[in-house]
């Protein structure tokens, strides 16, 4: 079985323009489930793209093929990333929201000659997997250091981390542990969270009994985020003058509505905002809204995957549509162009995004509802991440 599809991918990966008029790329992601928000984000940003910028590179015309992985599963992503190349023919693979589903699919891309557009999975490591990796989504360890400093500045001098025990969780804390005790902060205590845990009151406890001032946590953007956060509040620890600070996965505009005033004032740093102020975004933003049917439920993932498609259309110019990965790859190598989130480059060594992360804070509307503002800017940053990955 694994010897008849390897050389039904070798066969695929020499015919090169086999499929030179209609080139599809296959987009793996959460489309139902817990998550299905998230996979609808994506699939916002790519149909935003294809409004704006039309369904075609040069005489090709661009299909895209969804593939749906409700949780993260790592055997269920390589089988359909197997089955999207050898079947469909895509010539590119896209999404992938979860770090340990694009980590299962990195073996496969040089034999089967497709690039991997990562629009979300955020663990610094996954680029280093594969030369063939593009990454336009974040690393929870870019968008949590900047959080230590704003701790340090902001006074607390003891923090508690809560992280999801898997790759983002692992790095977002080792990313606030290095940069807060550089900055001569004191990390009391670290819990590691199975994946799955959705009862927050036996860890809001150990939180409370740690003497921390603060208490710095990253869950994956979903149903969990919004469980943690509530239980941040109901088990009264704001009351208790113990603050929260985070990743922006966990105030994602998407659960704003749910979680109402428990959200005010929340600080998180971020690479995007829906708020974002700029000509750029508000282009986007009402492409997105339209595609996405339901406004509110706008959020990150969009953004990964419309700059994604930015950078596989790119792609395609650049081989005039024939299947060559690696000359795709090297072709977006130090791109830098305005994407809705700010201004935004692919590092021409990691391939990572190297992008400006935001102090936000959640402040109520006008309207009455909730949004991140941005207030401050961490400029042009790179993944320090990738040292510590290598
Ligand atoms: C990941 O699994 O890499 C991941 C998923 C959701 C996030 C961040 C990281 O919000």
């Amino acid at each position: 079985m694994r010897k008849s599809i390897l050389t039904a991918l070798a066969v695929l990966a020499l015919s090169g323009t086999a499929f030179a008029d209609v080139i599809k790329v296959g987009v793996v992601g959460p489309f139902s489930g817990p998550f299905a928000i998230q996979g609808k984000n994506f699939k916002a940003g790519i149909d935003a793209w294809m409004a704006l910028n039309g369904n075609k590179v040069g005489d090709d015309e661009i299909e895209i093929v969804y593939r749906d992985v409700p949780q993260a599963d790592p055997a269920q992503a390589k089988a359909l990333a197997q089955e999207l190349v050898v079947k469909e023919g895509v010539q590119y693979l896209a999404g992938f929201y979860f770090t340990p589903d694009a980590m299962a699919v990195t073996p496969l891309l040089e034999q089967a000659n497709v690039p991997l557009v990562v629009m979300n999975a955020a663990t610094s490591a996954i680029v280093t997997k594969s030369p063939l990796v593009v990454r336009t989504s974040f690393t929870t360890w870019q968008t949590s250091a900047p959080m230590a400093k704003v701790a340090k500045e902001r006074g607390v001098k003891k923090v508690i981390t809560v992280v999801s025990d898997y790759g983002p969780g692992v790095d977002s804390e080792n990313a606030f542990k290095t940069t807060f005790t550089a900055e001569g902060g004191e990390v009391v205590d670290s819990i590691r969270m199975p994946l799955s845990t959705n009862d927050f009151s036996p860890i809001m406890q150990r939180v409370k009994d740690s003497g921390a001032d603060a208490v710095f946590a990253f869950l994956p953007s979903g149903p969990t985020t919004l469980g943690f956060v509530k239980a941040y509040n109901d088990n009264g620890l704001a009351q208790a003058g113990i603050k929260f600070l985070a990743p922006g996965d966990l105030t994602q505009e998407a659960d704003l509505p749910a979680l109402g005033q428990a959200a005010e004032g929340l600080l998180t740093t971020f690479h995007y905002a829906v708020s974002h102020d700029s000509a750029e975004n508000k282009k986007f933003v009402e492409a997105a809204h339209k595609a996405i049917g339901n406004p509110a439920e706008l959020s990150f993932p969009a953004v990964g995957a419309y700059d994604g498609m930015h950078v596989i259309y790119k792609m395609i110019e650049a081989t005039g549509g024939e299947q060559d990965a690696q000359k795709a790859v090297d072709a977006v190598k130090g791109m830098a162009w305005e994407s809705p989130r700010g201004p935004v480059s692919i590092d021409p060594e990691s391939r990572h995004i190297t992008q400006n992360i935001y102090l936000r804070e959640v402040a109520k509307a006008e309207d009455g509802t909730y949004y991140n503002k941005e207030i401050a800017t961490f400029e042009k940053q790179g993944d320090p991440g990738l040292a510590a990955a290598k």
